[in-house]
């Protein structure tokens, strides 16, 4: 019986062990975790949303405080087209986070950042030519374009002396968005690397309508396989989105997918960003606690726990301080449907929006609750203790029981310490 560790992923001149943990911003993919699947022999990734607050979090810098100071005066105004992102502030966030990470690698394993389209910043262009030339600058080995189309992203960095040599792969959730990149960025001269093909059951935002449920990720990846080689194009092909055992894992590497990316069981180890509160909370889900909705401002579904405290909570919009999903004219769903409310409401009414979410603001906090559609079976990979709570688990161990389960068995995690007498 095959297992993940029978298949290896040939990328970068490496031998890899085929599995990738995917970008979950904000910093819920931490430095930590893309150190752990690195280290291990395979690909980590971290993620550019709102690096300059993960910056100031964890190098103290004071990013976010000094745009909220330069457009404090702003606030109160519904127009938010006068906020911009200092870009050489980015720059420098996205070198900071990304070279302490490079610096801090260990192992055979790469190194990659998600960096995903949607996040315009009330400059799309320009944002997110600094994003990914200042990973680039710092030594990035993959970026995976992500939340987006990216028809015209790779051409923002062909300048670049590193342009050949980082990673690029672009996460597609048909073949039709696949065909449309690869048509689009022919001029360069420069095929994407890999290719991840995200189905409808993963965490974060999904690249179908609410009629997610009709597709499967075993279709679309065959699709995509057929194509390349009737193409005669050599990609490697990553599937991603509810694969939670070693033994779905190895079907899709027998199916002739090259490795397999996976967020929502990395969740629940240490190394994740995401605070033990929200950790317990996607223990305890069910499969009836999870939706896709429409409250994210990007207009893309997005899969979530119903319990998150970023659904109808109607705080004001933060562009000041934040302002990572404003349009290049200063919009966003978010601030639409915030003022239709306060418009409604009586003065001094506590204000609910049900409908738009203020994206930045939540996912900042780790109120928007993001997951996979499989966090319900969580509570199968760890171990009830004694005070109520479930054992929060290792990246590792998470990370091996992928590469040597077979028989769709997950390892119970080890005993914590403590009750080892
Ligand atoms: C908490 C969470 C946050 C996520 N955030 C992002 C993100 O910021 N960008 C992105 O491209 N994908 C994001 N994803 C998708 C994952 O990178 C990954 O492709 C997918 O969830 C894999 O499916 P699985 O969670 O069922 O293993 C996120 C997933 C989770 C669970």
């Amino acid at each position: 019986m095959k297992r993940v560790d029978d298949f290896r992923l040939k990328l970068a001149h490496r031998e890899l062990v085929p599995i990738i943990t995917g970008g979950m911003g904000v910093d819920i993919s931490t430095a930590e975790l893309a150190l752990a699947a690195a280290r291990l022999g395979g690909i980590g990734h971290i993620s550019d949303a709102m690096i300059p607050t993960v910056s100031d979090r964890r190098f103290r810098t004071r990013f976010v405080t000094d745009k909220q100071k330069k457009y404090k005066y702003n606030v109160a105004n519904r127009d938010k087209s006068a906020i911009h992102f200092d870009l050489g502030h980015l720059a420098e966030a996205t070198r900071m986070h990304v070279g302490r990470t490079m610096e801090a690698k260990r192992g055979d394993g790469l190194i990659f950042i998600n960096t995903m389209e949607k996040l315009t910043m009330n400059n799309p262009r320009e944002t997110l030519r600094v994003r990914l030339a200042a990973a680039m600058d710092a030594g990035i080995e993959g970026i995976t374009l992500s939340a987006g189309l990216h028809l015209s992203s790779l051409a923002l960095v062909e300048d670049h002396p590193r342009f050949r040599d980082v990673q690029f792969g672009i996460i597609v959730s048909s073949l039709r968005a696949l065909t449309l990149f690869l048509r689009k960025n022919a001029r360069l001269g420069r095929l994407p690397d890999y290719v991840i093909v995200e189905g409808p059951l993963a965490g974060g935002h999904l690249g179908f309508g609410m009629d997610w449920a009709k597709y499967d990720l075993a279709t679309i990846t065959r699709e995509v396989l057929d194509y390349l080689r009737q193409e005669a194009l050599d990609i490697p092909v990553i599937a991603a989105g509810g694969i939670f055992t070693g033994t779905d894992a190895t079907q899709y590497l027998e199916l002739g997918a090259a490795a397999v990316q996976v967020a929502t069981r990395f969740t629940v180890t240490h190394q994740c960003g995401l605070p033990e509160k929200v950790q317990q909370a996607y223990f305890r889900a069910n499969e009836d606690d999870v939706e896709v909705n429409l409250v994210s401002p990007t207009g893309y579904p997005m899969r979530m726990l119903r319990s998150s405290p970023a659904i109808g909570a109607g705080i004001r919009p933060n562009c000041e301080a934040y302002g990572y999903l404003l349009d290049g004219s200063g919009h966003c769903a978010y601030i639409e449907a915030y003022n239709r409310e306060v418009d409604r409401q009586p003065e001094g009414a506590t204000i609910s929006v049900r409908d738009k979410t203020c994206l930045c603001t939540h996912m900042r906090n780790f109120d928007c609750w993001t997951c996979g559609h499989t966090v319900y079976r969580l509570k199968d990979t760890s171990r009830l203790l004694p005070d109520g709570s479930y054992q929060i688990l290792d990246a590792e161990d998470v990370f091996r029981d992928y590469q040597f389960s077979v028989d769709h068995r997950v390892a119970a995690p080890p005993e914590p310490v403590a009750e080892r007498v």
